[in-house]
């Protein structure tokens, strides 16, 4: 007859098994909270999941189970599943980074006073980035401090439009970001060769977006704008994953058939639980020089049409913010680096954004209201 197993045998057992995962022994990635060995040989081990509802959960089981049973001595083995507290997460994490502890995203932290909006559309060439470009000048022009991130992979086209030719400094392990029209740019466009087309898939985004959010030194902004890449795609989930407080603006031109592209980049944040500040509607009408007439050249409605259906998706009111007419000259302005906010503040164009810019931001923050970090002396 075989004595009952010890602890031991079983450890070592279980230091066979790998996380299917991250493919290193369960036993250093601290995923065994107990092993109970009973006199008749049955032996009961608790597993931490590292996520609740771990799609490799059953693998885990079965391998645990498999590598308790060959101990000799064992029985019966059988497994208890619990989950990672927060706290044991970070500490793999930092395990897994050897030993360097995650930098922080100065945005993502309760206290941030900074304002975050992530500009999305369903397709390209809606005007997402001349939108863009233009609120962060208007912004900057009503006394914010404002950055952009440009994390549209496909069509970066910020520093172009905003005449950031700049390239970032490196100091120590931290990104100096170029300036443009008192504008803070970080474009992922900086960051590969010549004008080669990346083909960037999720992790590789995820990486670098998270990368421009913590390496890059921003300083005290009061309002951060992100150009995303159109579509729905996982560029979407990695923000809502880094800054869970950002708030979604969704661009459409007035054509129906954008309309609907773009309440599906809009739904997603039903989803990953994040805020729609509002529709702008752009490309709204064009008025030819020296007529009051509003002609309606990509159609009417898409705007409205959005923002009420995002309302019904959302069970939140999603207020169209603006419609920003056709001009010329914010095209040419985009291809010269020269906003058009800036070069004709009373451009009707102009106006709509500025104003959409004062709504969604409201004035410069003062001293009031801010948390100075300080407590109050009792007298
Ligand atoms: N309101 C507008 N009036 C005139 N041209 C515009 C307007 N909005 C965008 N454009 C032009 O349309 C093209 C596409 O705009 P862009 O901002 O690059 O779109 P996206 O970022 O959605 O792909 C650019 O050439 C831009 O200058
Ligand atoms: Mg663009």
């Amino acid at each position: 007859m075989s004595s009952t197993p010890t602890t031991e045998q079983v450890q070592k057992a279980l230091s066979t098994v790998h996380d299917p995962e991250i493919r290193r022994p369960i036993t250093d990635l601290g995923m065994v909270k107990s092993v109970d060995i009973a006199d008749d040989g049955s032996v009961r081990v608790g597993i931490y999941l590292t996520v609740a509802g771990c799609p490799m959960r059953g693998r885990i089981e079965k391998d645990v189970t498999e590598a308790v049973t060959k101990v000799a001595g064992v029985t019966s083995a059988s497994v208890e599943l619990d989950v990672m507290s927060d706290e044991q997460r970070k500490e793999l994490q930092t395990k897994l980074r050897g030993g360097q502890a995650e930098k922080e995203i100065p945005f993502a932290k309760p206290n941030s006073l900074t304002k975050v909006f992530a500009v999305a559309s369903g397709k390209g060439g809606v005007g997402k980035s001349s939108v863009t470009v233009n609120l962060a000048a208007a912004l900057a022009a009503q006394g914010h401090k404002v950055g952009v991130v440009d994390a549209d992979i496909y069509g970066h086209s910020v520093p172009r439009m905003l005449g950031a030719s700049d390239f970032p400094t490196k100091v120590e392990d931290m990104i100096l970001p170029p300036t443009a029209h008192d504008i803070k740019v970080i474009s992922v466009g900086m960051f590969t060769q010549g004008n080669q087309p990346v083909v960037w898939r999720g992790p590789m985004l995820h990486r670098a977006l998270q990368q421009f959010l913590s390496d890059v030194y921003w300083g005290d902004l009061d309002v951060l704008l992100m150009d995303l890449p159109p579509g729905t795609g996982d560029i979407a989930i990695s923000v809502a994953q880094l800054l869970p407080g950002a708030e979604l603006i969704v661009v459409t031109t007035p054509q129906q058939a954008a309309a609907e592209v773009a309440e599906r980049a809009g739904a997603i944040t039903a989803q990953t639980h994040q805020r729609v500040a509002g529709v702008i509607e752009n490309m709204s009408y064009y008025t030819p020089p020296g007529s009051d007439e509003k002609v309606h050249l990509f159609g009417e409605g898409g705007g409205q049409t959005v923002a009420d259906a995002l309302t019904k998706t959302l069970g939140a009111q999603i207020p169209l913010l603006g419609q920003v007419p056709l001009d010329t000259r914010l095209r040419e302005g985009g291809d010269e680096g020269k906003p058009l906010v800036l070069t004709d503040p009373e451009a009707e164009a102009s106006k709509v954004i500025s104003s959409i810019a004062e709504n969604l931001v409201g004035r410069p923050r003062g001293l009031a209201g801010m948390q100075l970090g300080i407590s109050p002396t009792k007298r």
